[in-house]
């Protein structure tokens, strides 16, 4: 016989959860996105036809995983390899990551640099966790994935300062060096997730400037920290190489923490493997970190991703495929939205840089974000996210179109309808 566990829990179930959790767990959101991404989901259940550019994931049937990482999980697997790794990970993946940097970026960190964990995320929760108390002052710009949530989550006096679709939606140098004062984390990702731009080269170098500047001037007080997110820097245009902040200003090393992963360069979100490449007077508290958490990656796929970067071939063949795959949906989204804007209808995008993702802006008088989303799902079965849920909360008509999960050759009926559901609109 077994207990009926619904028959002793409470009945209101919200209320209990609010008396349960603490207020930091009862202020949390669920991500927009993937509320959005379920939505159109069911519709496609349904039967309706829905071009969904909404997940930063991929369709494995689209992007499928290069075959060294799926043979090397899988040999792994037969050979044994199934118990713990240690904490930072496996030293022969943090060489190879180690290897990469140097071997792609010209950046020797050195092994002894590299915290592995599963996925970017718990270095970049880590990274929150190792230099903000709460109330501390910790600054990111916007529109930007996530950030949000950490904030929160670390209860710190967060600072979202704006940017505008002229600076490519990255800070000036002058808007860093205002806000720097004080400020304990400072967060930047480029390519940037939700825009598809990359940073300017010489603003990244001012800004990693300006941070050495304040840090030599703080003297013993805690220094401001540069949580620098690159998991896309593998995916940028060929006019938009891929510059570390380390690259252009070395003495902005001791305060980086570099946030990479396979997860998007080799179309890899499930498996589960990211790192840091930091400061190595710092890696030992990451690692701890990591290791209490258990949010280590695992061995089979730590060993997998080893054989893969170690292959600088095979990465370049892959990066070679991906980029052409990524470019074959984003440059014809960006030419028919171009297309449309010459015929005088109110979009517009930003021609892509990096990434998966592309800006794109429909305007439509008196209409909220939420409206065009809507507009766009239900008559052009074209499913985007709102700026807003990239915390940029104002009516901008900015929506990110991602990539990943759809086909090439879905794109060109879905610019059709789309170019008469925005002809329509503006008709009525
Ligand atoms: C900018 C950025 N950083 C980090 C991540 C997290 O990557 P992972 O899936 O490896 O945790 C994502 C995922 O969407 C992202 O877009």
């Amino acid at each position: 016989m077994s207990i009926d566990i619904r028959a002793h829990l409470p009945s209101d179930t919200s209320a209990a959860t609010n008396r349960a959790v603490t207020e930091v767990v009862q202020g949390m959101q669920g991500s927009q996105i993937l509320a959005i991404a379920t939505a159109v989901r069911a519709m496609q259940a349904e039967g309706k036809q829905v071009c969904n550019l909404t997940v930063g994931d991929f369709k494995p049937t689209e992007f499928p995983v290069p075959e060294r990482l799926v043979e090397g999980i899988q040999s792994a697997v037969a050979a044994g390899q199934t118990n713990y790794p240690p904490s930072d990970g496996l030293p022969v993946l943090r060489q190879a990551i180690a290897d990469f940097y140097k071997r792609d970026l010209g950046l020797d960190y050195g092994p002894e640099s590299v915290v592995v964990c599963s996925g970017a995320r718990p270095v970049l929760y880590g990274t929150w966790r190792l230099f903000t108390n709460p109330g501390d002052k910790t600054v990111s710009f916007l529109p930007a994935w996530n950030v949000g949530y950490y904030a929160h989550l670390n209860q710190t006096d967060h600072h979202f300062i704006r940017t505008s679709p002229e600076t490519n939606f990255f800070p000036t140098v002058e808007q860093v060096k205002e806000v720097l004062p004080n400020t304990r984390l400072m967060v930047i990702n480029s390519p940037l997730n939700p825009t598809g731009t990359v940073i300017d080269p010489a603003v990244l170098q001012g800004i990693a400037q300006a941070i050495v500047d304040e840090n030599n001037a703080r003297g013993d007080a805690p220094p401001c920290m540069l949580m620098w997110d690159a998991v896309y820097w593998q995916l940028t245009k060929d006019s938009h190489p891929y510059k570390s902040p380390v690259q252009l200003v070395p003495e902005v090393a001791p305060y980086v923490i570099h946030i990479d992963a396979i997860s998007k360069a080799f179309a890899a979100t499930g498996l589960r493997v990211g790192w840091a490449v930091m400061p190595p007077y710092l890696q030992p508290k990451m690692k701890a970190l990591i290791g209490h958490m258990g949010a280590w990656a695992a061995r089979p796929e730590q060993l997998a991703t080893a054989a893969l970067l170690n292959d600088a071939e095979s990465i370049e063949t892959y990066n070679r495929w991906m980029k052409g795959a990524i470019d074959a949906r984003l440059d014809t989204l960006y030419d028919g939205i171009s297309a449309m804007k010459a015929k005088g209808l109110p979009v517009d995008a930003i021609a892509p840089q990096g990434a998966i993702y592309l800006s794109f802006r429909v305007k439509l008088e008196g209409k909220t974000n939420e409206d065009i989303r809507a507009l766009l799902l239900n008559e052009a079965g074209m499913a985007v996210v709102p700026f807003q849920a990239f915390d940029l909360n104002e009516d901008s008509g900015w929506f990110r179109i991602s990539i990943g999960a759809v086909g090439a050759e879905e794109i060109a009926p879905m610019l059709k309808r789309l170019e008469a559901t925005i002809t329509k609109a503006v008709g009525a």
